[in-house]
């Protein structure tokens, strides 16, 4: 039995990184933690109670109050609020366009963070925008997934159609470059590349082959 490795993977949206991860997750008998998921579970939450991305103290009541959990089931990881199933609800482009924007509060970064360390270690594959970064820099693999924004654009329309959220292909293309300018240029924990990740570029890859290529290179390591 080789090292077990607390595996990250950075990159912007649409770029594969959750099927990618999943998949690598599964290879290897690893756990999937899905960071994008916990800001998408403040926002859904924020948005029900009325607190909006500016409301910094109302924030941080609700991150201190807010139970966060996730449950591996044969059909897929859930993901619960205080107890509610919200894998599906917390999905539509306007949880999306809210959780990237409550992302860039202090308090809700600094909750999160804390949590998702929690989840993490040797053994799990994290996904998201600062895992190499901020929140696991001393992770032993780390890879930084990418593809043109016109292919994240298509990957994330086609991925709302089969949830039954239809939505035009252009609208879903300029929200995907805009939401990527958001994490990219926030002041805290932006999305960057760390220095010691892999780079890899998804565009007219599946993600398979893209699972494939993270194996390849985790193998070299071991
Ligand atoms: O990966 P996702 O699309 O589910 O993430 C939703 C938003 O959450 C994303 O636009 C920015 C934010 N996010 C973040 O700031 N840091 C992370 N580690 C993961 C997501």
């Amino acid at each position: 039995m080789p090292k077990e490795f607390l595996i990250v993977i950075d990159g912007p949206a649409g770029a594969g990184k959750s099927t990618a991860a999943r998949i690598l997750a599964r290879k290897l008998g690893y756990r999937y933690l899905d960071t994008g998921a916990t800001y998408r579970v403040v926002a859904l939450k924020a948005k029900e109670e009325g607190v909006t991305p500016e409301m910094a103290e109302e924030l941080c009541r609700l991150c201190a109050q807010i139970e966060i959990k996730f449950e591996d089931t044969d059909d897929g990881q859930r993901v619960y609020s205080d107890g509610r199933d919200v894998t599906e609800t917390i999905r539509t482009p306007e949880m999306s366009m809210l959780a990237s924007s409550i992302s860039r509060q202090k308090v809700v970064r600094e909750a999160m963070v804390d949590l998702q360390r929690g989840l993490g270690g040797p053994g799990v594959v994290a996904e998201g925008r600062d895992m190499g970064t901020v929140v696991f820099p001393q992770a032993e693999v780390k890879f930084y997934l990418d593809a043109t924004p016109q292919e994240r654009g298509i990957r994330r329309h086609k991925e709302l159609l089969t949830r039954g959220i239809p939505t035009a292909l252009s609208q879903v293309i300029e929200e995907t470059i805009k939401r990527d300018q958001d994490d990219q240029n926030r002041e805290i924990a932006p999305l960057r590349m760390a220095q010691d990740a892999v780079y890899i570029d998804s565009t007219g890859m599946s993600a398979e082959e893209v699972a494939v290529r993270m194996l390849a290179e985790i193998e070299k390591g071991w």
